[in-house]
Order: structure tokens, then C-alpha cells, then sequence
């Protein structure tokens, strides 16, 4: 669509922007203007303003700002065309004809359009005709249920090759316009153009606004099919060619539909076939979408994003839990890399080894797949652990070439802001597995003599375990404690991966709530972790690490615990310096025996 501003003009100011607000949030008159709460986050005190004269809203809250079309795009989940296509309504304008050669372009994609629909019919009458009964019952057979078969518009194409053409010509259509929507396919041998489909069960493929641009063919199983004479296997899967009205690397199966729940706040999800959006949408996560048998393109990446109304861009991917899953995963990742930007992003997941959404959600339910989505990891975190399994980080050579190859990555970044924050949280990363390291070593070195006796261990373990906890119940307190935080190390390694994990989560995602954080690490695989210091045992010893506590009880009970942890520690130095000095009369264990007992306060003697 091209439209000249001097129509976009009018039709600003044909239309009240303060009506048209009007209609979906409350509006109080504020002197020259209009305010209510605002439609695009969750508010009780109103900071939406909307200027009539200046014909747009403005939104204190959330930085939500735009004219009319702005504001129907985002409320209403519509593109800048279909926007304006409503607002013209509205205004009883008449969208500006286009030149000639559009208007012929427009002519023809409508026929198309009218043709592929009919075809549509023709497949989904075709699959309830009678005679057809394995057809629709292999769909059953799979768990489809009726109104999915019917919203889906599921169908079956004829095994024979001229039924389609006899009918599309009876409804006026020419073999010129089949052939060039992918129904027909032109014969080699100099026959008749022929249904390129053929013994298949057809899933239409709509665009965004749910209208059928192509199909994609599943064969039928083999118990259900003739016997090929030649042996040959056909192709599980076919899929339209490139057509004027499908560019298969732009589209997405389910779009229609998972942008509609999109714009109801449903997560929108990213599977791999046909049958995986189908039986997502049924069981309920109605934002699922699939690439067409292909990875996933630049083009459905930005479609991703477009979909989602709100501020946070995130769709979950879901790769199969295998190793050409995970190759795939790290594939999609470096594609979308470079198209980062703020609140944009993509999280990562993967389904049990052998299971695809629809087998996982058929015989392990609902749940299971939620929790595979609850696992979701984010996209820094997925490169994260991709680089640095199987790497050890114990001599600065091995840290220097992990921290190499995360640059390498996060370069790929076109974004600025988001490249400065992964460089900075894969720094912290490598510096946090070499504290993590070197503790755990530390906690394996066997003390030297009988005679001392380790610190009670218990003692130590549960310090940490407060300390952890308390940040995991008030991660609001973290700014205040940050650097002192920052610094510890635990001998118990599952405490200390824990530690790990949440010094780098809450670097990644500063003002991170405690729900998210500790969603984040439930999706990092820290449950058992976390459970272990969520506890009763923690909190009767430290009322001010429960979850209900006061942030004022929280953050000084952090640090009463800090400086305990911190004079047992320094016991401990003194003790193994003491120690030290008496293997070897040194001058330097002498001097470092002093300076300890000079930074306790000579508490020890
Ligand atoms: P799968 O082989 O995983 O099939 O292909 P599926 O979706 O699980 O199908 P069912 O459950 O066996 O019926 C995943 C996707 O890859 C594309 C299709 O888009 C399919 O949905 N594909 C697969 C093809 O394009 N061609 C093929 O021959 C196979
Ligand atoms: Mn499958």
C-alpha cells in the first residue's frame, strides 16, 4: 500500500483521537488533554495522556506513545495497513486507488486467492465424503478432535490427478491460474496439468489474516496406502512451491491463529511440524507456529516479534533433545543474534529425546510439555552453556579462550546496548566458573594434621545457605549488598553453582522479582538447588530470609550473616597461617600471620 501523507493527514484528522481511546480506557479531561490508565500495562493510577490537538497518547508509565494508528496497531494486534484499512472505515474514507499495475497485481492475487480458497473446500468436503473414512479416521486416530480438524480446515486430496482441475474449471477458474498457485503442476509428458497433491492429508497454510495462501501434504500411512509398484517412498511431507501469494521462508503454519492469542497474552511458540501446532493449539497453547519444514528465516524471526503486542518480545523455540536438535537450537541462535535488540529476544528449549510435542503432550499431557516450556533457557544462557560444557576454566590460557569465543558470539550482535550487556554478563560468567572452580578445589584440598578440627561444617553450609536464600526471597536487596555478595566462596558445590547462578542472573537482569529469578534458575536446571535452601532448616535459624519478611529485616539480616561468615573465615586463615608458621619459620608466613591478626582486630590469638 502506498499512501500519500497528505491522506494519512486527513485521516488523522477526521478521527477524534480522544473517541477512539475513548472507546477501550476510561478517559478524565486533565486542562488540555485526556488521561486514564493505560491500555498497555498494568496500572492503578492513571499516567495515560492523550492530546487531541497534538493528535497523540502518551503513556508516563510505560513510555507507550503514537497517534491513532499507533494505538489501533498495538491495541488491536493489527499491521500499519490493516490499521489504517480500519481507521479509513471509520472515517468513511475511501483508501486511494493504486496505479495501474497495482491494480492489476491486486486483481490477480485476488483470483488467486478465490481459487485457492475453493480448493481449500474441495480438499475439506473431499475428506468427509464418504469412501474417505481412513483419511478423516487416521486425523482421529491422532487425537484430533472435530472442531480442530474443522479449524484447521484439514482435508484430503483425491488419488486421482484430475478431480481438483474438473472442479476448479467447472467453478470458472483456467489451468493458467492453477498452475500458477501450485494446485496444478504441468505435465511432462504433454498432458493435462495435474493435482500436485495427490492420497494426502492437506493442512491449508493461511497468512496472518487467516486466509489459505498454500498446503502442505502429509502421505498417508503405509497400512492406509496401495503399494507403490516401483518401491519407491514417497515423501512424508510436500509442500506448495513459491507462488505470488507464498514465499515459504516468510510464512509460518498457525500464524493466523497464534497471532490472535498472541494479542491475549498466550506465549507464542516455535515447534516443528504441522501436526506439533495442531496438537499444541488443542491442548490449549494456542500461540504455537512452525516454520515450513525449514530452519527458521530472518523473515519469521521479525514475524515472531511482530506478533507479540506487549513490551517483552520473547517466543520460546523448542528444538527435539537430541543432538541434531541441539546443533539446530545453536544454529537458530546465530541467526538470531544479529537481530537482537532491547526486549527482544528468543528462549530456548528442549523436548525429551524421541518426543515431539505432539507424541509428549498425547502421552505424557499438558504438563509435561509445560514444564518442558518452563525450562526454557534464555538465549545468553543457551550460548553460555553450549561454549563452556566440557572446558575447564583452572589456568588462565583455558579462561582466555572461552572468553574469546563468547566475544566471538556476542559480536555478532548488531545492537549496541544488547552486545555491551552480553560482552559484560559473558565476563562475569567466566570470572564466576573460576570463583566456582576454585572453591570446589579448595574444598577437595584435604586440611594438613589431625589435630584441627574443621570448622563445623554444618555451620558454614548453612551461612551460605541464608545468604543465598535471602537474595533469592529479596532479590530487591541485591543492589545494596552487591559487592559483598560478589566476593564469596563455598566449599559445597551445589551451593556454589547455585551462587553462581544467581550472581549471573541478577547481573544479566538487574530489578529481576523474586518469581523470575527464581523461575530463571527453575529453567537453568537449579530446582533441587534452590530447594535446598528454601527451607524450613534455613529459615527457623533466619526469620528474615522467609519470603514474607520486611525488606529492612531482609537486607540487615544479610549482613549480620556476612559478618559472621566473615569472622569464621578469618578464624580460619589465622588458624591455617598459625599452622603455616609453625611448618616453616618464614618471614613471610610471620608477616602474613600479623596482618591477619591485625584485620581481625587481634580477636585471635
Ligand atoms: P517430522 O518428520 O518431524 O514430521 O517433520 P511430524 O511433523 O512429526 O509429522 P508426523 O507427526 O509424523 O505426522 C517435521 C516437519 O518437517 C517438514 C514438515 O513441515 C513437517 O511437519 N517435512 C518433513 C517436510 O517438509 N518434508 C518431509 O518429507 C518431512
Ligand atoms: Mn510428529
Amino acid at each position: 500500500m502506498s499512501l500519500s501523507p497528505r491522506f494519512m493527514d486527513a485521516l488523522r484528522s477526521r478521527l477524534s483521537l480522544s473517541e477512539i481511546v475513548g472507546r477501550r480506557v476510561k478517559l478524565t479531561r486533565a486542562g488540555r488533554e485526556f488521561k486514564g490508565c493505560c491500555p498497555f500495562h498494568n496500572e492503578k493510577t492513571p499516567s495515560f495522556y492523550v492530546n487531541d490537538d497534538k493528535q497523540f497518547f502518551h503513556c508516563f508509565g510505560c513510555g507507550a506513545h503514537g497517534d491513532v494508528i499507533g494505538f489501533t496497531m498495538r491495541l488491536e494486534n493489527l499491521s500499519f495497513p490493516e490499521a489504517v484499512e480500519a481507521l479509513a472505515v471509520e472515517a468513511g474514507m475511501e483508501i486511494p486507488k493504486p496505479s495501474p499495475q497495482d491494480a492489476a497485481r491486486a486483481r490477480q492475487e485476488r483470483d488467486l486467492h478465490a481459487l485457492v480458497e475453493e480448493t481449500t473446500l474441495f480438499f475439506e468436503e473431499n475428506l468427509r465424503r464418504r469412501g474417505n473414512e481412513d483419511a478423516l479416521g487416521y486425523l482421529r486416530g491422532r487425537g484430533l478432535r472435530e472442531e480442530t480438524i474443522s479449524g484447521f480446515r484439514l482435508g484430503f486430496a483425491p488419488a486421482d490427478g484430475g478431480s481438483l482441475r474438473a472442479h476448479l474449471l467447472k467453478k470458472g477458474f483456467r489451468d493458467e491460474e492453477m498452475i500458477e498457485s501450485g494446485v496444478l503442476h504441468v505435465s511432462t509428458r504433454g498432458e493435462a496439468p495435474y493435482a500436485f497433491f495427490r492420497d494426502r492429508i492437506i493442512f491449508p497454510v493461511a497468512d496472518r489474516r487467516g486466509r489459505v495462501v498454500a498446503f502442505g501434504g502429509r502421505v498417508m500411512p503405509d497400512h492406509l496406502r496401495p503399494p507403490s509398484r516401483s518401491g519407491h517412498k514417497p515423501p512424508k511431507y510436500i509442500n506448495s512451491s513459491e507462488t505470488p501469494l507464498f514465499h515459504k521462508g516468510e510464512m509460518l503454519y498457525g500464524l493466523a491463529q497464534a497471532r490472535q492469542a498472541a494479542g491475549e497474552n498466550h506465549p507464542v511458540l516455535v515447534v516443528e511440524g504441522y501436526l506439533d501446532v495442531i496438537a499444541c493449539h488443542q491442548a490449549g497453547f494456542r500461540g504455537a507456529v512452525a516454520p515450513l519444514g525449514t530452519a527458521l528465516t530472518e523473515e519469521q524471526i521479525m514475524a515472531l516479534w511482530g506478533m507479540i503486542p506487549g513490551r517483552e518480545k520473547v517466543p520460546v523455540l523448542c528444538f527435539d533433545g537430541d543432538e541434531a536438535g541441539r546443533r539446530a537450537a545453536t544454529r537458530a541462535a546465530s541467526r538470531i543474534l544479529p537481530l537482537l535488540g532491547p526486549d527482544r529476544s528468543v528462549k530456548i528449549s528442549f523436548l525429551p529425546e524421541g518426543q515431539d510435542p505432539d507424541t509428549l503432550i498425547l502421552s505424557q499431557g499438558t504438563k509435561a510439555f509445560e514444564s518442558v516450556l518452563g525450562g526454557a533457557m534464555g538465549l545468553a544462557d543457551f550460548i553460555w552453556s553450549g561454549l563452556q560444557a566440557g572446558r575447564s576454566v583452572d589456568t588462565p590460557e583455558a579462561r582466555a579462550g572461552l572468553a574469546r569465543d563468547l566475544e566471538a558470539e556476542a559480536l555478532k550482535i548488531a545492537d549496541r546496548s544488547v552486545q555491551e550487556y552480553y560482552l559484560r554478563s559473558f565476563r562475569d560468567r567466566v570470572r564466576e566458573a573460576f570463583f566456582a572452580f576454585r572453591s570446589s578445589k579448595n574444598g577437595r584440598t584435604p586440611s594438613v594434621g589431625l589435630s584441627v578440627r574443621r570448622p563445623a561444617f554444618a555451620g558454614e553450609r548453612l551461612r551460605g545457605a541464608i545468604l543465598v536464600a535471602t537474595i533469592l526471597n529479596h532479590p530487591e536487596i541485591f543492589d545494596a549488598v552487591e559487592e559483598d555478595f560478589c566476593g564469596l566462596e563455598w566449599d559445597d558445590p551445589g551451593l556454589s553453582r547455585l551462587y553462581g547462578a544467581v550472581l549471573s542472573c541478577l547481573h544479566t537482569n538487574p530489578g529481576l522479582d523474586r518469581a523470575r529469578l527464581q523461575g530463571h534458575l527453575t529453567g537453568a536446571g537449579l530446582e533441587n538447588e534452590m530447594g535446598r535452601v528454601l527451607c524450613e532448616a534455613v529459615y527457623n535459624h533466619a526469620g528474615f530470609a522467609r519470603p514474607k519478611a520486611e525488606r529492612e529485616d531482609a537486607l540487615e539480616g544479610w549482613r549480620e550473616t556476612l559478618l559472621s561468615v566473615r569472622a569464621q573465615g578469618m578464624g580460619q586463615e589465622i588458624r591455617n597461617a598459625k599452622r603455616a608458621l609453625s611448618g616453616e619459620f618464614s618471614m613471610e608466613n610471620e608477616s602474613r600471620l600479623i596482618a591477619l591478626q591485625k584485620m581481625a582486630g587481634k580477636k585471635e590469638n
